[in-house]
């Protein structure tokens, strides 16, 4: 099978090549490859040439407070033009070819604002508020409207044992081993997603020929204080320098997020994949390093 994706040199792009392959063939369009997904006819003539069996589009502005300062570029921003338009140009070309797409998105959709426990499932309603989740809908919403096979993956606060571009987790521990200060939020809840899970995740997707929207996110729900905890805990650092701190202020002059951004796996899980509990994904990574 020969897949052609969109930002596989990214944090999560990267894995899901290194996992998958050789079983898979991977084509990369990005801008260190040449092509820039604003480029309408590039990104056309870009798929024509390679046609893949199938589009992995990853690929997007996905600096979230970088995206909040150009809101009021509207669709001139930076971040409309490659996650609205750049999807738009992605989804046009995967039509052309007449073949299937599948776009990575975000729990920032969601307000968060939900009261429920056990996380959005796949048939709640989004309701981004800031831009770069108001983005990442919008593309949703180009890749439903395509005349061809389309599949929507939300994944969330991702993380892996390595990469040039530092996740939350790698951040974290930094600061652990160096002894700084760490102001963990105690009031918002997130759902760590081990990336190499991402991949199986992707691999039986693309095996069951699956549809739709997925939520391929990890099996722990927890506030970012308790997840630096539980890194001093895997990785035996001291956990002395982890300060609880409320979202109003660690936020202050940042992009909102959502108060419990919280996803259900449920149904990824009905297709066989076993998301990590983020302790077993710090486990899995300390013994990647
Ligand atoms: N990281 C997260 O916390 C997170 C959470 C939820 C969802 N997601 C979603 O997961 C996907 C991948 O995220 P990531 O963290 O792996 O991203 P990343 O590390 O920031 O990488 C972005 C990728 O997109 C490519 N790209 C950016 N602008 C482009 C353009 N104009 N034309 C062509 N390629 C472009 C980049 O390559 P070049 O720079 O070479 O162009 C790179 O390969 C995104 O769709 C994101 O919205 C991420």
């Amino acid at each position: 099978m020969h897949i052609l994706g969109t930002g596989l040199t990214g944090l999560i792009g990267s894995r899901i090549v290194e996992l998958l392959s050789p079983e898979i063939i991977f084509t990369d369009l990005s801008r260190s490859s040449g092509i820039d997904i604003t480029d309408t006819i590039a990104v056309e003539n870009f798929v024509k040439e390679k046609n893949p069996d199938l589009i992995l589009h990853l690929a997007a502005m996905t600096n979230v407070d970088g995206a909040e300062k150009e809101k009021d570029l509207g669709e001139e921003s930076e971040s409309w033009k490659v996650n609205v338009k750049g999807t738009k140009n992605v989804v046009n070309a995967a039509e052309n070819i007449g073949k299937g797409i599948m776009y990575i998105s975000t729990d920032f959709i969601f307000d968060g604002e939900s009261p429920q426990d056990t996380g959005y499932t796949e048939e709640d309603t989004p309701n981004p508020i800031n831009w770069y989740g108001e983005t990442k809908y919008e593309g949703e919403l180009v890749v439903k409207q395509a005349r061809t096979q389309w599949t929507i993956i939300r994944i969330s606060s991702p993380y892996r044992a390595t990469h040039e571009k530092k996740d939350f987790m790698r951040a974290i521990l930094s600061r652990l081993e160096s002894g700084e200060e760490i102001q963990g939020v105690d009031d918002r809840w997130i759902t760590p997603t081990y990336i190499d899970d991402i991949a199986e995740g992707i691999k039986i997707l693309v095996q069951n020929d699956a549809t739709g929207i997925y939520h391929c996110v990890g099996s722990t729900f927890i506030t970012p204080y308790d997840v630096a905890k539980e890194i001093a805990r895997v990785f035996e650092k001291e956990e002395m320098s982890i300060k609880p701190v409320s979202a109003s202020v660690f936020l202050q002059n940042r992009a909102k997020r959502p108060f419990k951004s919280i996803l259900n796996n449920a149904k990824m899980k009905k297709l066989g994949l076993h998301p990590s509990t983020f302790r077993e994904g710090l486990e899995k990574i300390k013994q990647q390093l």
